[in-house]
């Protein structure tokens, strides 16, 4: 973990200041105060990372009851559980006695959690089954001592959390993109692999390395070649109309190329952005692998490639990368003030099988090289951004575009978060 030097004077009114002067530089990069601060990050987690829907997992990753998996965000950890009824849900990992962890292993499959300090028993729901001696407990109601639920929605197989139980409606946000995204059956996919990278840097950094191809050119040589997303609009432009054209009919999707985008402050409720766009691939190459040759079969309904691919963004925080033949999901959260894990999952259509229809080296070599590319250049900008003597420069306004939708609706919540 990298420590960076603190400022013990650090105050809501400090926070405020800095707040106001970023008003008075519109369209650059942020001061180095929002990386470092340790009051950032508190809030940062409070007002916006705990209210944001957050992507857990994949609900094939947990068939049976009793299957769980850990997710750990910031300081904490939910576990997202399949209950006995087949119904998944997802609740604090915390016991409601003292506050023990009620689970450790990341995964696995339980019957109930029995907390390691003095043995309170849950069921998979939640609920809490069994305490000891507390019979002698006057008024001891142990409907009441379940582990706290976190809201859980499951969309097209993918599994959302969110740690505000008031949250707004993320299926209603989702359902604007429900063409595109249904395209690829994920309900009925599997997950080829799955892979966490932990980056040495401030989630913020991550994320909007994430929301701008700026750097795609002269950091990633090998999706550069395939990917006319690295290249300004006026010289995509006709390859990507072609693609488009030619889109629904070729993949026999109606509205596979549909666009939608409701990010960030245009999010219909907090925390519940949904972006679909699609963008095309170089002449000659059809998918996000090595040579940009098939790696695995096509997926969903998909009848044939249209040279495109997909883009996709669910909640503040995760983003789809969607091939005909395999798509790749990313999912950022953030874990200290200098510490992010990036995690990626490939998914393949649910029949295809491992070593015959597809190989995962094949199916990954792309995104885990070049998410390796990104932690390289991420924690050099962090090491960058952390110094005393950065002045941030401006923002390009194509390119880095979606960033700034990103840091506009995070200084906004972070004010709004501040007291009155
Ligand atoms: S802290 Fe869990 S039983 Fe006491
Ligand atoms: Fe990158």
């Amino acid at each position: 973990m990298l420590t960076i030097a603190t400022s013990v004077d650090d105050s809501f009114d400090r926070m405020r200041s800095k707040l106001e002067a970023e008003k008075a530089r519109p369209n650059h990069a942020i001061d180095p105060y929002f990386y470092r601060s340790h009051l950032v990050h508190e809030q940062e987690l409070g007002h916006l990372i705990f209210r944001s829907w957050l992507y857990a997992l994949h609900s094939s990753e947990i068939p049976n009851s009793g299957d769980y998996q850990l997710i750990e965000v910031g300081e904490d950890s939910i576990i997202v559980a399949r209950g006995a009824d087949g119904e998944i849900r997802a609740m604090h990992n915390i016991c409601r006695h003292r506050g023990a962890r009620v689970c450790e292993e990341v995964k696995g499959n339980r019957r109930t959690f029995v907390c390691p300090y003095h043995g309170w028993v849950y069921n998979t729901d939640g609920s809490l089954r069994a305490a000891r001696e507390t019979h002698v407990m006057e008024n001891f109601d142990p409907d009441a001592h379940g582990l706290k639920p976190v809201k859980c929605v499951v969309y097209m197989g993918l599994v959302f959390i969110n740690c505000d139980m008031n949250a707004g409606d993320l299926a209603a946000s989702l359902d604007k993109i429900k063409e595109p995204l249904g395209a690829y059956d994920l309900a009925n996919a599997k997950v080829a692999h799955r892979n966490s990278y932990r980056v040495d840097a401030n989630w913020k950094l991550v994320v909007e390395n994430y929301l701008e191809c700026y750097h795609c050119a002269t950091s990633h040589r090998a999706y550069a070649r395939l990917h006319t997303l690295k290249d300004l609009n006026e010289k995509s432009e006709p390859i990507v109309q072609k693609m488009l054209d030619r889109a629904d009919e070729v993949t026999g999707i109606p509205g596979i190329s549909k666009e939608h985008t409701e990010i960030y402050l245009d999010a219909p409720s907090f925390g519940a952005c949904a972006h679909t766009m699609r963008y095309g691939l170089f002449d000659g190459y059809v998918t996000g692998s090595k040579d940009g040759k098939p790696v695995a079969p096509l997926m969903g309904d998909i009848k044939d490639y249209d040279g495109g691919a997909g883009d996709f963004q669910m909640g503040p925080l995760a983003f789809m990368l969607n091939y005909p033949d395999h798509c790749v999901l990313y999912r950022f959260l953030p874990r200290s003030l200098t510490e992010t894990d990036m995690e990626l999952v490939w998914f393949v259509r649910g029949d295809a099988v491992e070593g015959k229809d597809y190989n995962v080296e094949d199916v990954t070599w792309l995104w885990h090289h070049t998410t390796q590319e990104d932690d390289y250049i991420i924690t050099r900008n962090s090491a960058g951004v952390n110094s005393r003597f950065f002045e941030p420069g401006p923002y390009h306004p194509e390119f880095e575009a979606t960033l700034q939708q990103f840091i506009s609706w995070y200084l906004h919540s972070l004010e709004d978060s501040l007291p009155a």
